[in-house]
């Protein structure tokens, strides 16, 4: 294939304007190595022993398995190495990592090393999400900035092929790993969800748990439009949903007295809600607009609804609308 566009030569052109090109530049760099390394691994993680369990627990009193365990070393250690970045909020550590070196603004990272663990034994999809933020003095309180003030949101899904889709805020890239030279190649420029698709995307198990007023929506909108599809890892389904269209929705489930979503703000909702957005999709934190919540604390959970606009309007009017 000739005039290939390799992912530094198209950051180095396409931020040239922006007055922290440089070390944007070198974070999404660290990224996209990161996501070179943790594809290397999930590759051949029934030849290294990385399938099943760690042994141990994580904030939200998940079971960590090896290949998330494997997947947080590896991202720590490259980002902590990189001069810009003074924070680090991960999915696999109960608490930000401080890696300010006494440096008081920056910037600061969240991310999920390995989204889609359930995936991981059984050779299916996984993937890492990053979402990228600027940081003056409190990296606590900076940490908790809705998604529209992020600077760069990045996923990359180790699928049949592994690629990385990039927004700092103009457009929705797509680069895919070339095997052979190591690169990240420019596969789609400037991607938009398509208008409307028939795809709803739920996991079907939980509908008894959903409050009566969703589980309505859905099955309107399921016998309205509906063709099912579920991966069970947000990354391949978010990854599917930009590229085919439809809706995804992870609504609040009944536990105890409440209900409560499952979806983490920092390395989940706020990336992925930042990317479908730019695309020209829509986001939903319950009602509001995804990229405009603020949370209000580190590792926060909610409901989270995204698809093409027209099918999230359709569903915003089964939910939402007073009859
Ligand atoms: P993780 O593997 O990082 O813990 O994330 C799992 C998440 C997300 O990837 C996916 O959308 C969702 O959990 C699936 O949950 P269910 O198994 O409850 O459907
Ligand atoms: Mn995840
Ligand atoms: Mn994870």
């Amino acid at each position: 294939m000739g005039n290939q566009q390799t992912l530094s030569h198209y950051l180095l052109k396409h931020l040239e304007d922006s007055e922290i090109q440089s070390e944007l530049v070198s974070i999404i760099t660290d990224i996209a190595t990161a996501g070179k390394k943790i594809s290397h691994e999930v590759q051949r993680s029934g030849l290294l022993d990385l399938h099943g369990a760690h042994g141990g627990q994580n904030v939200h009193d998940e079971e960590v398995q090896k290949l998330d365990d494997r997947s947080n070393e590896i991202v720590k250690s490259i980002l902590s190495s990189n001069e810009h970045i003074i924070g680090l909020a991960s999915e696999e550590e109960s608490d930000i990592v401080d890696t300010s070196n006494g440096k008081l603004a920056g910037f600061i990272v969240a991310f999920d090393p390995l989204d889609g663990s359930s995936n991981i034994d059984i050779n299916a999809s996984v993937g890492s999400i990053f979402s990228v933020l600027p940081s003056w003095s409190d990296i606590r309180k900076d940490f908790l900035q809705p998604g529209r003030s992020q600077l760069a949101s990045i996923y990359v899904l180790y699928g049949s092929s592994t690629v990385l889709v990039l927004t700092t805020g103009s457009g929705v890239h797509e680069f895919t790993l070339d095997p052979d030279n190591g690169e990240f190649i420019l596969t789609m420029e400037n991607i938009r969800i398509p208008e409307s698709s028939k795809y709803v995307s739920y996991n079907e198990g939980n509908r008894s748990k959903f409050r009566g007023s969703e589980a309505q929506a859905i099955k309107k909108l399921v016998k309205d439009i509906g063709s099912a599809r579920y991966m069970g890892a947000l990354v391949a389904d978010l990854h599917r949903t930009l590229i085919k269209g439809g809706i995804f929705l992870y609504p609040a489930v009944k536990k105890g007295d409440g209900y409560v979503g499952k979806l983490r703000m920092q390395y989940e909702v706020k990336p992925m809600a930042q990317i479908i957005v730019e695309a020209g999709g829509m986001a939903l934190i319950n009602n509001e607009d995804a990229t405009s919540v603020a949370p209000d604390e580190l590792h926060e959970k909610v409901p989270f609804v995204f698809g093409d606009s027209k099918t999230v309007k359709k569903y915003q009017s089964y939910r939402y609308d007073k009859k």
